[in-house]
């Protein structure tokens, strides 16, 4: 069988160096400025983060239940939409209100199973918001990646976190590209979101080292290539 064309993807992340990354109680000012600086040099079409990491961008709104109850297929939606970029959500059970249908002009897509309600599909499709289906039950992410690739013609892809998200592309062994921004910082917090968050069983990946670079606040980028 011909091998699916998928997008290239680069894991770019901000970890402490014990591989911590809710970087909340940091108080390092220079680190997300040099964040988003690195992140704009990959010239990559869309950004896909996990459901807890998008929260705090998608906002709250209401879902409103609707009047007429006919089911809604479970088919792809693509909103009408002029954005060359995209910011992309893995919200399997569709927890994510969105007050609007872009994020700094990207455009919103949201990554689903089927098992979301006929309401919230309702609620995303009046919002303008894109969606796509990853599975029934369950987020099959090699497939997700085709449809972008496919559909939105997304051919690089950062994938910016948190844990679990980073975990399950790691998993299903669909990272390319390792960048990390070691932040200056001993984070020591037990049980919080790491680097890689995978679930048990996932074999250690091995890495090239293709860059390293001293950058301004003390970080230092790290740039890997994964083993295949
Ligand atoms: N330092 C950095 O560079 C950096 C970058 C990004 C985020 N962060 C931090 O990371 C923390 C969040 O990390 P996290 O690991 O707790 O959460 P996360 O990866 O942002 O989101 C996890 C959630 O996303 C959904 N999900 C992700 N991958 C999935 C998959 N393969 N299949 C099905 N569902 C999937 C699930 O949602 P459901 O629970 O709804 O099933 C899962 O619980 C935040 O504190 C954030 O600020 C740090």
């Amino acid at each position: 069988m011909p091998k699916r064309a998928l997008p290239y993807v680069i894991c770019h992340m901000l970890p402490s160096v014990d591989g911590r990354i809710v970087t909340r109680d940091w108080d390092l000012p220079r680190a997300s400025p040099e964040y988003e600086r690195t992140a704009a040099t990959f010239g990559a079409d869309a950004w896909i983060i996990g459901r807890i990491s998008m929260e705090p961008y998608a906002g709250k709104a209401r879902v409103p239940s609707r009047k007429h109850r006919e089911r809604i297929p479970r088919e792809d939606f693509i909103a009408p939409h002029d954005a060359t970029s995209y910011a992309i959500a893995i919200d399997p059970s569709g927890k994510l209100t969105w007050r609007a249908n872009d994020i700094d002009g990207e455009h919103v897509i949201t990554v689903l199973t089927e098992a979301v309600s006929d309401d919230y599909l309702a609620f995303l499709q009046s919002k303008g918001v894109s969606y796509l289906f990853g599975g029934k039950s369950r987020i099959d992410l090699a497939s997700v990646l085709a449809k972008l690739r496919a559909r939105f013609r997304i051919r690089k892809l950062l994938l910016e976190g948190g844990g679990k998200i980073n975990g399950s592309f790691l998993a299903a062994n669909l990272i390319d590209e390792l960048s990390v921004l070691v932040a200056p910082v001993a984070d020591g917090s037990i049980g919080t979101p790491a680097l890689f968050d995978a679930e048990d069983g996932t074999p250690p990946r091995h890495l090239r080292l293709i860059a390293m670079e001293k950058r301004p606040g003390d970080i230092v980028w790290l740039r890997y290539k994964v083993r295949r």
